[in-house]
């Protein structure tokens, strides 16, 4: 596809590679959920200071007892939301015919591939679907936020890739979240890139993984590519039907995308021709800046439909979740983050794969 450029940073310039991810995420943080209704136990905490006020208190304690709730969403509504974005109402989201595997890919670091690929796992599987993410980035960045445990000796996707272990011996169901599993990834797969080269057929061994593995009646298997196009992106979009990409609403968001995408033909002239950009979502947006909505623009103007209708606002929530081992949509489901990744999944989810 031809792109121009036009100052927000269209393609010609380097590539950026800078991995970002704080890595500090499971100290003193409870992930703890209340029983049979999946919400974490911050909330009931946030309920708790807010329900026991004495008729005695002066209106300056009530005021301060209730302004301790400071999250997006107060605790009642997260409570009546928790119920909505569970399905409640609006019906099953229709499941595919066949498992859709989606790669979700951009060689430029810190635009939202992770937080989009957990979240919009997390939003499918709250609407009836089983959805595999599979972590393919040595920062294990997925594997944190799905709560799965990625350290030491834990058998992870590198050993499917490198040392052919089944799939089956590596996935688990992540904590509170029906029909959700992760395929974790430790540091270990940062030796792949080099390890792969000297293999056979390097290049198509998470599809042939992927293929042997049947075991939970998948609907969606959504892999969470690395701030790279070596060989573990390129397994993905080998192994992959989509490709999704999120940019990022800031300036040079542009820039390396016509390579991906150069390497997106690549791949579908040689190894996979059935691959297909399928979707590009919007990430980061700042409506008080009119350089994001520039961005918007221009992605519209140069892809059309592929750009989903929803946009993925900033969001501090977003930012926040992983740290407790969660997406946003159990995190805080009424926060304009976890709205619009479940918005992006619903679209997601009623988009027929042509
Ligand atoms: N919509 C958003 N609002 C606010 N913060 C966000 C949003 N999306 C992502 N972030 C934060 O931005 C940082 C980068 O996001 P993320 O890790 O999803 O990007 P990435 O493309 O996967 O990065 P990498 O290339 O390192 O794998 C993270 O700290 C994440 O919490
Ligand atoms: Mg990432």
């Amino acid at each position: 596809m031809p792109v121009a450029s036009c100052g927000l940073g269209w393609p010609d310039g380097p590539l950026s590679e800078s991995p970002s991810g704080v890595g500090w995420p499971e100290m003193g943080v409870s992930r703890q959920r209340i029983p049979g209704t999946g919400m974490p136990l911050v909330e009931r905490m946030a309920i708790v200071t807010q329900t026991p006020l004495n008729p005695g208190d002066s209106p300056l304690v009530r005021e301060a007892l209730s302004s301790v709730v400071s999250r997006e969403t107060s605790a009642t509504q997260t409570a009546t939301q928790q119920g909505e974005t569970s399905g409640g109402g609006e019906g099953a989201w229709p499941r595919p015919s066949k498992c859709r595997v989606i790669a979700v890919a951009n060689q430029k670091g810190g635009v939202g591939k992770t937080t989009t690929s957990v979240n919009i796992a997390a939003a499918l599987s709250m609407n009836g679907q089983r959805v595999l993410v599979v972590d393919l980035d040595p920062q294990g960045n997925a594997s944190t936020a799905l709560a799965t445990e990625h350290r030491g000796d834990v058998p992870d996707v590198y050993q499917v890739l490198v040392d052919d272990l089944p799939m089956a011996d590596i996935v688990k169901q992540v904590p509170d979240m029906p029909g959700l599993y992760c395929a974790p990834a430790t540091i270990d797969l940062a030796g792949a890139e080099i390890e792969l080269v000297s293999l056979v057929a390097r290049e198509a061994r998470l599809r042939r993984a992927l293929n042997a593995y049947s075991a939970l009646d998948l609907d969606y298997i959504i892999i969470d590519c690395p701030p790279s196009l070596g060989l573990l992106t390129v397994n993905a979009l080998v192994a992959a039907d989509e490709v999704m990409i999120p940019i990022q609403c800031e300036y040079y968001a542009l820039e390396g995308l016509g390579q991906l995408l150069r390497n997106v033909d690549l791949i579908k002239a040689h190894l996979n021709p059935t691959l297909r950009l399928s979707t590009i979502v919007l990430t980061m947006y700042d409506g008080r800046t009119r350089l994001a909505s520039q961005v918007a623009e221009e992605v519209r103007a140069h892809f059309g439909d592929t750009v989903l209708n929803t946009v993925i606002p900033r969001s501090v929530r977003l930012s926040e979740a992983p740290s407790y081992g969660q997406s946003v949509m159990t995190y805080d489901p009424g926060s304009s983050g976890a709205m619009a990744y479940m918005d992006a999944a619903r679209e997601i989810a009623h988009r027929a794969l042509v």
